[in-house]
């Protein structure tokens, strides 16, 4: 197995321009989901060496905006290989130019699969983590995993029936044309 780690990590800097601003004037957030993707299919693809999808996203949070003028910078990297699954992790800073002052704007996980010309996964090289750091963040992205498992299995337990669902649909379509 090819252990250049070097594989494993992306870094892409983009310009905060105005076709991105939302109509407070700040950047829209669905600009900024796009970019991510970008970055994690980026990453997982030169990683693999293979086409990858996206299947979820974990801790997308908007604690405080995006400017335009800004120039933002995507650190990602491939924390976590399972059989045909890759954890990216995407550390976002937004640095103000002229001022030089950065700041840390979140930290998000993407799992990213990779699929053969049918849509079929398929294997994954994996890689040892030999660093501290990289040892930590593959325990996290374990754990993470174990996590999305769980909400998983909890989420199916408080869906509806779908004769339940129906019911609730008629009853709000009554309150609608009677309201
Ligand atoms: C990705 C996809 C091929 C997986 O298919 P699947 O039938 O679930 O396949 P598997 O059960 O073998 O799972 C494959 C891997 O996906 C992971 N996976 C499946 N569902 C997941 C979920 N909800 N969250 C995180 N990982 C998930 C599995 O853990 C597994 O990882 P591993 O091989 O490392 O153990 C399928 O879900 C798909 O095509 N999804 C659409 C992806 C897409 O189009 N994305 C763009 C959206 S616009």
């Amino acid at each position: 197995m090819d252990e250049d780690h070097s594989y494993r990590r992306l870094e892409m800097t983009v310009l905060m321009t105005p076709d991105m601003a939302n109509f407070a004037g700040r950047v829209h957030g669905g600009s900024i989901l796009k970019l991510l993707d970008q970055v994690a299919y980026a990453c997982a693809a030169r990683y693999s060496g293979s086409y990858v999808v996206t299947v979820s996203v974990d801790r997308v949070v908007f604690h405080e905006p995006l400017y335009v003028g800004e120039l933002v910078t995507f650190l990602a990297s491939v924390n976590y290989t399972g059989t045909s699954s890759m954890e990216v992790g995407i550390r976002v800073m937004a640095e103000n130019i002229q001022a030089r002052s950065e700041r840390h704007v979140m930290t998000c996980y993407f799992t990213m699969v990779a699929v053969d010309e049918h849509g079929r996964p398929h294997r994954v090289p994996s890689f040892t983590p030999a660093t501290p750091v990289e040892q930590r963040r593959w325990k996290a992205a374990q754990l993470r995993r174990e996590l999305r498992r769980e909400i998983e299995r909890r989420s199916l337990d408080i869906r509806l029936h779908p004769d339940e669902l129906a019911a609730e649909h008629e009853s709000s379509r009554q309150h609608e044309t009677q309201g």
